[in-house]
C-alpha cells in the first residue's frame, strides 16, 4: 500500500532514479534514448530536484510504502498566469502504473492550492496513456506549445486545463 506524503531531501536519489526509468519507458519511442538521457540529465538532476523542493507556493509529493517510492508529483503556482497552478511532473514507475498511485498523488496535489482557479498541464500529444489519465480527471485541451518544459526544448505538447472548485 502506497501513501502520499511530502517529499524531502533524503528522497531525491530515489526520485531521480524513478524519473530516469519512467522517462525512458515513456519517451524513448518518441524522442530516442539519447534525447531522453540529455533531457533527464538537465531536468532531473539532484540540483534541479532540490530547487523544486525549496520552491515557494509549490508541492512536491511522493508515493511511499516504507521501502520503495512508486511515484512522484510536483505542482507550483504559475509566475505568469493568474490563479493557475502548473502540474509540472506526475510520474509512476512502470511496474506500479494503473494501480491508483497517480490518482492518489493527483488528488493530493489538486487540493493544495486554495487560491488557484485552474490547474494546467503540458502533455506529449502521442502519450495517449497520460492523455487518458488527465481526461479521466477532468482536464480538457485548451492550446498547444512547440516548446514543452523550457523555452528552447523543441518538444511539442498539448496544454490541458482543469477548473478547480
Ligand atoms: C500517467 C500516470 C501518471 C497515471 O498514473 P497511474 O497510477 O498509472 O494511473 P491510475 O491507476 O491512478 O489511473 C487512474 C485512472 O486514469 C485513467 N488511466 C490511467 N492510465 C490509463 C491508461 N493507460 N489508459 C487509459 N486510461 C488510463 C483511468 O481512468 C484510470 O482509472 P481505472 O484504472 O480505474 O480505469 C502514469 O501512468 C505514468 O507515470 N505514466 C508515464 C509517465 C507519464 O506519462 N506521466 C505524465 C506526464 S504529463
Amino acid at each position: 500500500m502506497f501513501f502520499v506524503r511530502t517529499a524531502s531531501e533524503r528522497d531525491l536519489d530515489q526520485v531521480r532514479a524513478l524519473l530516469v526509468e519512467t522517462w525512458h519507458a515513456t519517451y524513448d519511442s518518441f524522442y530516442g534514448g539519447d534525447k531522453v538521457d540529455e533531457l533527464t540529465a538537465k531536468w532531473h538532476s539532484i540540483d534541479a530536484l532540490r530547487a523544486r523542493l525549496q520552491r515557494k507556493n509549490a508541492e512536491f509529493v511522493v508515493a511511499d510504502n516504507g521501502r520503495e517510492i512508486a511515484g512522484m508529483g510536483f505542482a507550483a503556482m504559475s509566475d505568469t498566469l493568474e490563479k493557475t497552478v502548473i502540474l509540472h511532473q506526475l510520474y509512476v514507475l512502470p511496474k506500479y502504473q494503473r494501480q491508483g498511485v497517480g490518482r492518489d498523488m493527483f488528488a493530493e496535489l489538486e487540493t493544495c492550492f486554495p487560491d488557484a482557479e485552474r490547474m494546467r498541464v503540458e502533455v506529449e500529444p502521442r502519450n495517449l496513456h497520460a492523455l487518458a489519465f488527465y481526461r479521466a480527471h477532468g482536464f480538457s485541451e485548451v492550446a498547444s506549445t512547440a516548446n514543452c518544459g523550457d523555452e528552447h526544448s523543441g518538444i511539442p505538447a498539448l496544454i490541458l486545463e482543469k477548473q478547480l472548485a
